[in-house]
């Protein structure tokens, strides 16, 4: 197997859990490559050598994003819903069923075509590995099929047939979505999610999904407390879930069960932007003890950016969160919120994902918001 030198790195960041600075940040350093894993970092004056070698200028190489929450695979456009938010009317779950027509009525061929193109938006922003729901299908045809089209794309696959009910008695919705649905839903799906919130699903409803999700080998996550308080984040820490998404209104009570539990917070501050909304508070969270990651929610409705770019530098402006803190938690937390040991650092052994930032530090992700920085992708070894 072929190794790969990369030198004259201006900043590295490892996210080495060892390190004593939370990025693990090496200056004017090395890394190789062997295959598609990381083999060796450390300073570039006493860098092994490698059957190629690639100089930087002094750019910035970090971890790649790992972007854990999006919802890519639909149809159509929300534009005007944005502009109407934009002139004073406020975000509504009840969007989604827009969406859901859309989606419906599009072939297998464009759903595909459009989650390329998506993704392809993603990569070139430096995001190596993306989490995609379904949940604008809302049939047992129309949801197996979305499921099919993400797993083209990555192995994060999450099925979201609770997103909202598309029409009928909730209650019987509830158990196509744990019946029939899931069967045909789980070839395709790691991961069971549940949009637990008024006007959505509740509680108990959210607690059926994920526990017939649990017997039928997914493991799961959950969007809490977006529009309001409510009880999906106590939920997902008494169930020890990986990841809560959103956590925009939190109690008292709901932080401390996510420092008991350790489940990770995920906070997707494009969605406020989107949406005017509050943003969430990442202070507190760190502070308390939470672990944070950040993600981009790319969807139609609440927030379409697929930039984590945006994401840190909305994070360090508007959610109290440092540059280090912004990045760490779209990479390293990224990967833990999607039980991920083989990503989210570029320590030996793992996967090199990586990208490149025409800067000199990773502080330059917030400094210089709206500036397209990343000029290198690199996934399993090799630029793309
Ligand atoms: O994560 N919250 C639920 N789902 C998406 C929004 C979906 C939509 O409006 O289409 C979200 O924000
Ligand atoms: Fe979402």
């Amino acid at each position: 197997m072929a190794t790969t030198l990369i030198t004259n790195i201006g900043e590295l960041v490892t996210n080495d859990p060892q390190a004593e600075d939370l990025l693990g940040a090496i200056e004017d350093a090395a890394l190789v490559i062997d295959g598609a894993h990381v083999a060796w970092v450390g300073r570039a004056d006493v860098a092994p050598d490698a059957d190629q070698r690639v100089d930087l200028g002094g750019r910035a190489v970090l971890p790649g994003f790992v972007d854990s929450h999006s919802h890519l695979v639909f149809a159509g456009d929300r534009a005007g819903e944005f502009a109407a938010r934009m002139a004073g009317t406020p975000y509504a779950a009840g969007g989604i069923r827009t969406t859901v027509a859309a989606t419906r009525a599009a072939t297998d061929e464009q759903l595909t075509s459009h989650v390329a193109r998506l993704v392809e938006e993603m990569r070139h922003q430096g995001t190596t590995t993306v989490e995609i729901k379904s949940g604008y299908g809302l049939t047992v045809r129309d949801e197996a099929r979305s499921l099919a089209v993400a797993r083209q794309f990555t192995e994060e696959t999450t099925f979201l047939g609770a997103h909202v009910v598309p029409d009928g008695d909730p209650g019987e919705y509830v158990d196509l979505v744990t019946g029939p649905m899931l069967d045909a839903a789980r070839e395709h799906a790691r991961w069971i999610d549940v949009f637990c919130e008024r006007g959505a699903f509740d509680g108990d409803q959210a607690r059926a999904v994920l526990r017939a999700g649990a017997a039928a080998g997914l493991k799961g996550r959950l969007h809490a407390n977006q529009l309001g308080p409510g009880p999906g984040v106590r939920l997902a820490a008494e169930l020890g879930l990986a990841a809560v998404d959103h956590c925009t209104y939190l109690e008292e009570e709901d932080v401390a069960a996510l420092r008991d539990s350790g489940t990770i917070a995920t906070l997707l501050p494009g969605v406020e932007f989107s949406t005017r909304q509050p943003y969430p508070d990442a202070r507190r969270l760190i502070d308390a003890g939470v672990r944070v990651a950040i993600a981009s929610d790319c969807n139609p409705g609440s927030c379409f950016t697929s930039s984590l770019p945006f994401c840190i530098a909305l994070a360090v402006r508007e959610m109290g969160m440092t540059p280090a803190e912004a990045v760490h938690a779209a990479t390293y937390r990224g990967a833990e919120a999607l039980d991920r040991l083989d990503v989210g650092a570029l320590v030996p052994g793992r996967r090199a994902d990586l990208l490149v930032l025409d800067a000199p530090s990773h502080v330059h992700l917030a400094y210089r918001p709206g500036v397209p920085l990343v000029v290198q992708t690199w996934m399993g070894g090799a630029p793309i």
